[in-house]
């Protein structure tokens, strides 16, 4: 049976994005990527909310850019590899390849496919990973937390669920970013 992870890069008071929509203070550096590539070899497949597709799809590209140091060509190549559910009541089409749009987030769905995968899944953005969490259907968080404060924004987590959890690694990288796992 394969696990449902979420993952979330995060200020310290945990947003994803400040309140402009920004999240370049977080952006990964190589040490943080190379061990994000390390992590996601193990995904094969992600549910995305339409916006956390919409900035991820540039994946779909990046390996024609010029100069891209290999911890990104690396994770370009395991991006594309896996499979993409996009949930989504407006998206037309998709732009890239292993995608398929999916209108409601069905528990039950989400279920089966847990059931039936031999690689873990991956749930993102936080609008969607609400439902999957509020479903009891995520067995693993993933939190990379940026040493920054930014006052607002979106919230990593949704505000009414609570459950306990189990620390099962952390790691610390030179830019300050500490990364926790934990087991539901
Ligand atoms: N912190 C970081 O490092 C980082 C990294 C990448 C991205 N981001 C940002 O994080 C944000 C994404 O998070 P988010 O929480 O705002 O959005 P999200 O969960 O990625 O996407 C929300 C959208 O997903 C669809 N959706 C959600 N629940 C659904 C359901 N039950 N059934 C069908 N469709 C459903 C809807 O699309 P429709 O409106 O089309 O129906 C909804 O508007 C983006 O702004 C992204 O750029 C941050």
């Amino acid at each position: 049976m394969a696990k449902l992870i979420y993952s979330a890069i995060t200020s310290l008071d945990g947003y994803i994005e400040d309140e402009d929509g920004n999240f370049d203070w977080d952006a990964p550096d190589e040490e943080v990527h190379a061990f994000v590539n390390h992590l996601e070899r193990s995904v094969g497949t992600y549910l995305y909310g339409r916006r956390m597709y919409e900035t991820m799809v540039y994946w779909e590209t990046a390996h024609v850019l010029p100069d891209e140091p290999p911890v990104f060509r690396d994770y370009t190549e395991i991006w594309q590899a896996a499979e993409k559910l996009v949930y989504s009541k407006s998206l037309e089409t998709v732009s890239s390849d292993r995608t398929r749009i999916e209108r409601d987030f069905d528990p039950d769905a989400v279920r089966e496919l847990k059931a039936s995968a031999v690689r873990d899944i991956s749930v993102g953005g936080p609008d969607l990973a609400a439902h999957a969490i509020k479903a009891g259907l995520v067995d693993e968080f993933q939190f990379f937390v940026s040493p920054i404060v930014v006052g607002g924004g979106k919230p990593s987590l949704p505000s009414n669920a609570r459950f306990k959890l189990e620390l099962i690694d952390e790691r610390r990288f030179g830019n300050g970013v500490v990364y926790t796992r934990y087991r539901v």
